[in-house]
């Protein structure tokens, strides 16, 4: 539609009808009977302004959309097709591995292509925007929502959303407009800082400084806003001091002032009414006025724009010209993704059965569930020989569908192949001589108790039947003549996403009973961790064989899991989010600041240094470490020049061999250090990196160009500059195994 007849139609919409495009509901409604009962009743409306919301949640598939925009459009008098919006995080139906484990991959062109398979399944399936991707820095593994961070690093982290937003949306045309057969709106999220949450407790205050805000939170959010996302979601934390959905520095002057964003706003889910919980609004009506003022267009799922607006303009206490810029935002979006003309956007039953779950989408999801999982330990038990007659699989993950992760709601558990079928069709596909035999060997967690479900969404499987003793004697059996044991063990994956925080991050009492009683075996164990979150795994790496880190790796994880067990992959993965000792140390990060007193081994002796008494300062496994079934040397960096002008770059190249006798994949790491500023500067920062494939005996000479951008921050006058003085960079395989060299800046 042109721009002139969206006017008028904005123009000519009652402020009723405006207010009501301000409200998302559950899309669940519109398949009741009566669409005022079960998901709607809590709104307490009419139906005049159902048939008028603008926007619905979580309503997927074809068939049921079209049913839903055509019930609607048969009532909405001024013809305005509802936007469809979900949680598609990590893939609609083809899912894959969590956020925390594709970033692992290091691989952007991978991550762009998983996000463009889920936007494909997703505008098939009637959808028009993705809440994703979580652009929320995390430092504190107690957070269940670390599973759909990219990790800890704010320069990773801006690579990893923008991949993201890329595969969503794609390439606008000239007129701006998305493809919606193909592409869906990225809505980044949760803006701002929620994984700053104190101690890791979910919903918990947030209180960074500015400096913090600016120099480490922000700037995903930003690059997300920069590489198009037409949408962000509001958080549901403070930021100093102020809930993000109602605070109007936050969404006016930084978002839409500093960083240009003219998207749509919208807040978490009920994000609006939770002002007058937080204590910041003395009841609804003043939350509505706090978040219309504060820019928050979309009220999610909560009734205090629907029930308080009206009153609120037709009192004078707010200007009805909010209410217009609100909705002409809304208009605009659904008007770029053609809505006017093709209410159904890209929705097709027949294209639905043909892409979701096809072939080259879960070869995708096999190759980058590789590429995510990382091996933390490994005495050269893998990649396994043939001489390995008999495998036991034991664990609760041992042949069980849940690989997708809790924030994966559209996926289905049935698609998935477990470890046990990815084992057993490796066997196949080689003909090799191995054979594999699997026992559940403990439950998931001592007491389901413990685990709250997923909403309606994921109820708790009940292990109550199973007797521990005889589920260990079963698993002690199988162990008894095999020739290797492997583990499948890990968190239930309801204990991580949102709800999930956890003060203790060890594995269950009955699953480190079982992994002892297979220790004392003395037959080798090889350990397949499945989670959503870094764990203490002290005990499992004291003792395990091989450890790998397998996230929730998805649709397709039991393949790829075989493919890294017998081989086929060389894993490649590398931690983004640090592995802590135990919970003691976090928030844990590699891009720390020095202290007045930085550790150093004569500490040992005495009291006065930064150091705990009981547990060491350096993480177990940190940012950027993985292992390789092969091995990468390092050697001859140097610099085209020990000193930099402003405006004109230096370059530093280092020599990366394989010496060992795999080919194999290698993210190498650049990371800078200022060794002075006028505010203190973290020990080094990520600022680079390349992934390359070296065979056995070949070698590559590196080079990054370092930049005086690179060397920027916000220095005591808050402006963000380089300053001149002098700097050290790093080249390596992790953020503490590094080639260094020393360069200045000169001015
Ligand atoms: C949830 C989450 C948010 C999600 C939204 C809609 O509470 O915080 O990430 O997109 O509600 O489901």
């Amino acid at each position: 539609m042109i721009e002139e007849k969206l006017k008028e139609l904005l123009h000519g919409m009652s402020l009723e009808d405006k207010i009501s495009q301000l409200l998302q509901i559950s899309g669940g409604g519109f398949e009741e009977e009566n669409v005022l009962t079960g998901p709607n009743a809590m709104y307490d409306v009419d139906e005049n302004v159902v048939y008028n919301v603008g926007s619905v949640i979580n309503s997927v598939g074809a068939e049921k959309m079209k049913k839903i925009q055509s019930k609607y459009l048969e009532k909405n008098h001024n013809k305005i097709p509802l936007l469809f919006m979900s949680d598609i995080i990590y893939g609609l139906r083809t899912i894959f591995p969590i956020p925390l484990g594709s970033a692992c991959s290091w691989d952007m062109e991978q991550i762009q292509y998983s996000a463009r398979i889920s936007a494909k399944e997703s505008a098939v399936s009637g959808q028009q925007v993705t809440f994703s991707p979580m652009a929320d820095l995390v430092r504190d593994a107690r957070w269940g929502r670390v599973l759909e961070s990219p990790g800890e690093d704010t320069y990773y982290n801006c690579q990893y959303v923008k991949a993201c937003v890329r595969g969503f949306q794609g390439e606008e045309t000239s007129s701006g407009i998305i493809d919606v057969n193909n592409h869906i709106v990225s809505c980044v999220k949760h803006f701002a800082a929620y994984g700053a949450a104190e101690a890791g407790r979910e919903y918990n205050t947030v209180d960074v400084s500015k400096r913090r805000l600016y120099e480490n939170y922000f700037p995903a959010y930003k690059a997300a806003v920069k590489a198009g996302a037409k949408m962000v979601m509001t958080s549901f934390n403070v930021v100093d001091g102020i809930p993000s959905s109602g605070n109007k520095w936050l969404n006016r002057e930084v978002l839409r002032n500093e960083w240009g964003f003219n998207g749509v706003l919208i807040s978490d889910a009920s994000a609006v009414e939770e002002l007058v919980t937080h204590g910041v609004a003395k009841d609804k009506k003043a939350a509505a006025k706090m978040a219309i003022e504060a820019g928050v267009d979309i009220d999610m799922m909560s009734p205090v724009y629907i029930k308080n607006l009206k009153d609120l303009v037709e009192e004078g206490t707010v200007s009805e010209s909010l209410i217009d810029a609100a909705v002409w935002r809304i208009l605009k979006l659904k008007n770029q993704l053609g809505l006017f003309e093709n209410p159904f956007g890209g929705a097709d039953e027949i294209r639905e059965q043909e892409v979701i779950l096809c072939d080259e989408h879960r070869t995708a999801a096999r190759k980058l569930a590789g590429d995510s999982c990382v091996l933390l330990k490994n005495n050269g038990i893998l990649p396994f020989d043939t001489k390995k007659k008999k495998i036991a699989l034991i664990g609760p993950y041992a042949d069980n569908k849940d690989l997708l992760g809790v924030w994966a709601i559209h996926g289905e558990s049935k698609d998935t192949v477990t470890v046990l079928q990815g084992i057993q069709n490796w066997i196949d596909e080689t003909g090799t001589d191995i054979c594999v035999e699997a026992a559940k060997g403990s439950k998931f967690v001592c007491d389901t108790s413990k685990i709250q479900s997923f909403g309606s969404i994921f109820e708790i499987e009940d292990e109550s039947g199973l007797n521990e003793n005889e589920l260990i004697k079963a698993a002690l059996k199988i162990a008894s003549d095999a020739d290797v044991i492997v583990l499948a063990l890990g968190e239930h994956f309801l204990q991580s996403g949102e709800g999930g925080s956890r003060g203790d991050i060890r594995l269950p009492d009955c699953q480190r009973e079982l992994f002892n009683q297979m220790h004392q075996t003395g037959k080798p164990v090889v350990v397949l961790l499945f989670g959503g979150r870094p764990m203490d795994v002290r005990e499992l790496n004291e003792k395990a064989d091989a450890l790998l880190m397998c996230w929730f790796p998805g649709t397709e994880g039991g393949n790829a899991i075989a493919d890294l067990l017998f081989g086929r992959t060389n894993p490649s993965g590398k931690l983004t989010m640090s592995f802590p000792y135990s919970v003691g140390q976090v928030p844990i990060y590699y891009n720390e600041y020095n202290t007045g007193r930085p550790y150093k081994p004569e500490f040992e002796k005495t009291r006065f240094g930064s150091k705990y008494t009981d547990i060491p300062n350096e993480p177990l496994f940190p940012f950027g470490y993985g292992l390789s079934y092969t091995n990468f040397v390092y050697e001859n960096i140097c610099l085209s020049s020990d000193k930099m002008y402003q405006n004109k770059g230096i370059h530093v190249s280092c020599t990366v061999k394989n010496t060992g006798s795999f080919a194999g994949k290698e993210t190498v790491q650049l990371y800078i250090q200022d060794k002075v500023g006028s505010v203190i500067r973290p020990v080094k920062e990520l600022k680079g990196f390349k992934k390359i494939f070296l065979n056995p005996g070949e070698m590559q000479t590196l080079t990054f160009e370092i930049t005086e951008e690179m060397l920027k921050f916000y220095t005591a006058e808050n402006k963000f500059e380089a300053e001149k003085g002098d700097f050290v960079v790093y080249i390596g395989k992790n953020s503490k195994e590094c080639l260094e060299k020393k360069f200045q800046l000169c001015g």
